[in-house]
């Protein structure tokens, strides 16, 4: 039987309450806060209530509520506050302060049991759900540490770091040539096909989590095989039509092999992110050997950049409230940038239009 703890200063009260509550529940009675206090102490949170007058002698029951709220009780046992009248003012401040519902006087029977009953069973179901969440809370904390302490063994691993220094030479790899590509354009035609590069590594622990979650070993060979985008480079352009340039132009080249091309930005995804990827073969030379290791590259307009990088922040915090209407304001803000980087690409052509028919005038001339 759960037990429910009955305080008010007036004797009466505790009798008929007690009788009242008899048959479901053992109950405790208590005739100021102090004693209410020690009894909760005693029993800690075997008590599935607490019907409090507030008006007693020693410590009042707005004493009680604050203490129980500050001991963190107030979370897992409700009280219900025993009042004469009705009024709104007083209710209004119980329940700010923590109380979860009221027992008017003159008790009647049926009204008690059911208030009671109701606010346990509430009581229950969100004690239940706190512990469960922090069960998992548990378990999510307990894989982390192992995914800590496999990425640690990753990183002591000599072949291990022996692949990641194959990642690192095809990042330097790919981003030379993209330089490369970048001198010829301003040499041909006065401008930069791109604004920056930037490239990362996967870090072991994501390495880690991203095969386990896949349900492939972690092993070198693994690595290579299943994950593509360890060696990760990306290229931010100014322009759309740059961005289809430069990424033909690093698969032309004789020695890239391209495995795989997502182009989202012909077919946006759902939540409007927009880039062009490709996945490469890309050869590395070393002092005995020329081998093969994949890398991912992503091409990105300035715009697309800024809206990814928005976008990345959104999914990634949890807390964040409106998440529709923010993914539906983002998808919004995704087509305008399109319209944006497209109306820009236009103005760009017109004054590279005006300029070359000036130079043929002045050639002319
Ligand atoms: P990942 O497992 O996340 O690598 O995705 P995937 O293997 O299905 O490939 P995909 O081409 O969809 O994504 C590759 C990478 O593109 C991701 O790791 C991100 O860096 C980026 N990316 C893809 N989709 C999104 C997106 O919706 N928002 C943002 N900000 N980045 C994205
Ligand atoms: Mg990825």
């Amino acid at each position: 039987m759960r037990r429910v703890l009955v305080v008010d200063d007036a004797e009466i009260n505790r009798e008929v309450l007690s009788n009242i509550l008899a048959d479901d529940y053992a109950v405790d009675t208590a005739s100021d806060g102090e004693e209410a206090l020690d009894i909760l102490q005693r029993n800690g949170t075997d008590t599935a209530a607490v019907l409090l007058d507030l008006y007693m002698p020693k410590m009042d029951g707005f004493a009680v509520i604050n203490v129980l709220k500050d001991k963190g009780w107030l979370q897992n046992i409700p009280v219900l506050v025993i009042t004469s009248e009705p009024a709104t003012e007083i209710e209004n401040h119980c329940l700010e302060m923590g109380a979860s519902d009221f027992i008017h006087k003159p008790f009647e029977a049926s009204v008690v049991r059911n208030r009671v009953r109701n606010v346990t069973e509430l009581f229950v179901c969100k004690n239940k759900l706190e512990q469960k969440v922090e069960e998992q809370e548990e378990v999510l904390k307990k894989q982390y540490r192992i995914i800590e302490m496999q990425a640690e063994k990753l990183r002591e691993s000599v072949p291990f770091n022996r692949l990641m220094m194959e990642y690192r030479s095809a990042i330097m790899e790919v981003e030379t040539r993209l330089k490369i590509l970048n001198e010829e354009f301003s040499q041909v035609y006065n401008r930069n096909p791109f604004e920056s590069i930037k490239s990362r590594l996967k870090s072991p622990t994501s390495i880690y989590e991203k095969l386990a979650l896949k349900g492939y070993p972690v092993t070198v060979e693994s690595i290579r095989e299943h994950l593509t985008d360890v060696a990760g480079l990306r290229v931010i352009c100014s322009f759309p039509d740059d961005i289809y340039r430069l990424a033909d132009l690093l698969i032309k080249q004789d020695e890239f092999i391209l495995v795989c091309k997502k182009d989202y930005i012909r077919s946006p995804k759902n939540n409007g992110y927009r880039s062009l990827h490709l996945i490469l073969d890309v050869p590395i030379f070393l002092s005995n050997e020329k081998k093969y290791v994949k890398a991912e590259v992503q091409f990105r307009t300035i715009a697309m950049d800024f809206w990814a990088s928005l976008e990345h922040k959104l999914k990634y915090k949890k807390d964040v409230a409106n998440t529709e209407e923010i993914e539906g304001q983002l998808r919004a803000c995704a087509d305008s940038i399109e319209m944006l980087d497209y109306q820009m690409q236009d103005i760009r052509n017109k004054i590279d239009r005006s300029t070359s028919s000036d130079m043929q005038v002045r050639g002319n001339a």
